[in-house]
């Protein structure tokens, strides 16, 4: 957990950080996030993460609050002031305060921005790459416009939590065709039973992730083609190999989904690959 968050241009202890009732975040998930990986003190990817957090406050029309530098800094004070080195660094904007109403308020609020940082053990990501984790499949609830890295997670949350029932790491959510479309928090990604690396295409139906971007670059400069195109629940059972994408761990290796053993349940050689060329690219562990 994080013991000092910064609020609306405020660091405060994490027991008195607060935002208004009437704010648009916590009325009407009226806000997006993003979420950047800390790894020996340098944040993965951050313009990468800045960009996408520009285009998701531009396809909800709330006015940047932040410049890059001024968010960078921002990052940095809270990461120094949790003590946080490796882990993730949390941004949420929201539309800001207002009378509950649902459409926008006008005049505009000023938006509310949260940051916050936490620790993660970089031990338990190697193990979770090395050993792989079980995944389930589940229909896909959510709004039609998941390219927007919105905070209105609820088909997530419970998508989740019905894995973690099930003894599950993450949850492959599918559409009404039976394809694939994302994780609950990952993008998902096969090598096909005819050994060519898949992962669905973007639309609004999936987050276009930051390291799903960085994957397809690296598996370019390896040589290794990849199509963009959507898998269905059945291909992803008989795949040579599967792993979800995200920013905090690289590639996640999903061992079985649905109870059914992909290939010989062990991590595939496509997907270490990957996450070597991942971990170089970004010095981790150098
Ligand atoms: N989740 N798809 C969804 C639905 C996500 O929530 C995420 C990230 C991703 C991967 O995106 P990226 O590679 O940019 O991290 C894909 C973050 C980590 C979260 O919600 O905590």
């Amino acid at each position: 957990m994080s013991h000092i968050a910064y609020v609306n241009g405020y660091y405060v202890p994490i027991g008195m950080a607060a935002v208004h009732v009437e704010d648009r975040g916590f009325q009407f998930a009226d806000s997006i996030y993003e979420v950047c990986a800390v790894v020996d003190g340098e944040l993965v990817d951050e313009t990468l993460h800045f960009e996408r957090l520009v285009r998701s406050l531009a396809a909800i029309e709330i006015p940047s609050p932040v410049t890059k530098p001024v968010l960078g800094l921002i990052y940095r004070e809270t990461l120094r002031r949790n003590r946080v080195r490796n882990g993730l660094v949390y941004c949420q904007i929201t539309r800001g305060q207002a009378r509950r109403d649902h459409a926008f308020p006008s005049p505009s609020p000023v938006p509310t921005i949260v940051v916050t940082a936490k620790r993660v053990d970089p031990a338990k990501l190697e193990r979770i790459r090395t050993t792989g984790v079980p995944a389930v499949t589940l229909p896909d609830e959510r709004w039609a416009r998941c390219s927007i890295k919105s905070t209105g997670l609820l088909p997530n949350v419970l998508a989740k939590q019905t894995a973690k029932n099930q003894g599950a790491y993450e949850a492959w959510l599918y559409d009404e065709q039976g394809m694939i479309t994302e994780g609950t928090s990952t993008n998902a990604w096969i090598v096909s039973s005819d050994g060519i690396l898949t992962t669905r295409h973007l639309d609004e139906s999936i987050l276009g992730g930051v390291t799903r971007g960085v994957f397809l670059a690296l598996a370019a400069d390896a040589g290794i083609s990849c199509d963009e195109r959507p898998f269905s629940v059945e291909e992803a059972r008989q795949a040579r190999e599967a792993f979800s994408t995200a920013s905090t761990v690289g590639a996640t290796p999903i061992v079985s989904l649905d109870g059914v053993t992909i290939a010989d349940g062990k991590p595939g050689p496509i997907t270490n690959d990957l996450n070597q060329r991942y971990r170089l690219h970004h010095k981790i562990g150098a």
